[in-house]
């Protein structure tokens, strides 16, 4: 089926989290700053953004998560300084970090009322258009980001789609559960979808992690403020009011996935993202070597 879908040309980045299974780390540091390899978190969800075409990027962002905004500004004295000691390959890093003008947009969640608060924060800069969502904490290791691959399942199916993968049973208390219906090749379409269940009432152990495409009438369900699990506004709740209305798929997205809102995942991304870096690649094999 080829479906006629609007581009999506906007991804909001849920960026007001306080980090507290961080602490002391991110005391005054977001926890969107800290680095996996050389760049920060958030800088690895921008870049999957952008090289999957997203035009506008859009940050909910809260108290003290100034840092993010200045993270992708022009640093005119940065840049003319390694300019003059000859640092090209430092220069174009940092060049490469910046978002061109008119790119970024910002706005504030007050309060931590949950994601698909967050989510709703957004809803005048998103408009009336499909929009993706990229969660900080997920990050996806594959020569074609996890956004991209999403966007070529948009384009099949048009409506809604949202990355998933399965978990251990023990772990559908932590995320989003669908309840699976046809699978159509790497997708799966939607029959339900539950927020943090209990391991015993899981429909299933495909759970969705921090990657959406949603069409704008989520926001209706959202403006509701419904309260769900953890007493929360959930994103996931709002989504199961869009199935059988809208098309719904999960995608199996190829590549390693981490969760960087652990310190387990936190960690293992950083071997990993090491490991596929020529310029310390042997250096942390050999690290590792030793350490065990
Ligand atoms: C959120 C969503 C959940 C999803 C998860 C992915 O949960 O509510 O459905 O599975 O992100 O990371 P959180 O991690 O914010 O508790």
């Amino acid at each position: 089926m080829n479906v006629s879908s609007k581009p999506v040309r906007k991804a909001v980045f849920p960026v007001a989290g306080l980090g507290t299974r961080f602490l002391p780390a991110t005391k005054v540091m977001p926890k969107e700053m800290l680095p996996i390899n050389d760049r920060p978190l958030i800088q690895h969800v921008y870049e999957e953004a952008r090289d999957a075409g997203i035009e506008e990027f859009i940050f909910v962002t809260g108290r003290y998560k100034n840092m993010l905004e200045e993270h992708f500004d022009y640093q005119p004295e940065l840049e003319e300084t390694l300019s003059s000691r000859g640092k090209e390959d430092m220069l174009a890093a940092v060049r490469d970090s910046e978002m061109p003008e008119g790119k970024l947009f910002t706005t504030r969640q007050p309060k931590p009322l949950g994601l698909g608060h967050a989510v709703w924060c957004a809803h005048k800069l998103v408009g009336n258009e499909p929009f993706a969502i990229l969660l900080p904490d997920d990050i996806v290791n594959h020569e074609k980001g996890c956004l991209a691959q999403m966007i070529e399942t948009y384009n099949e199916f048009g409506g809604n789609v949202v990355a998933v993968k399965n978990v251990p049973r023990e772990e559908t208390n932590k995320y989003g559960i669908l309840d699976i219906g046809e699978k159509k090749g790497a997708a799966v379409s939607i029959k339900g979808l539950v927020e943090k269940p209990n391991p015993e009432d899981a429909p299933s152990t495909l759970s969705i992690i921090g990657r959406y495409i949603l069409q704008p009438e989520i926001f209706e369900h959202l403006s509701v403020f419904e309260r769900g699990a953890g007493n929360e506004i959930q994103l996931t709740d709002a989504m199961a009011k869009l199935l059988g209305v809208q098309p719904f798929h999960g995608l199996r997205f190829e590549g390693q996935h981490f969760d960087c809102g652990s310190r387990l995942g936190f960690i293992a991304a950083n071997l990993a993202y090491g490991l596929k870096d020529p310029a310390v690649s042997a250096g942390v094999r050999s690290i590792i070597k030793d350490l065990l």
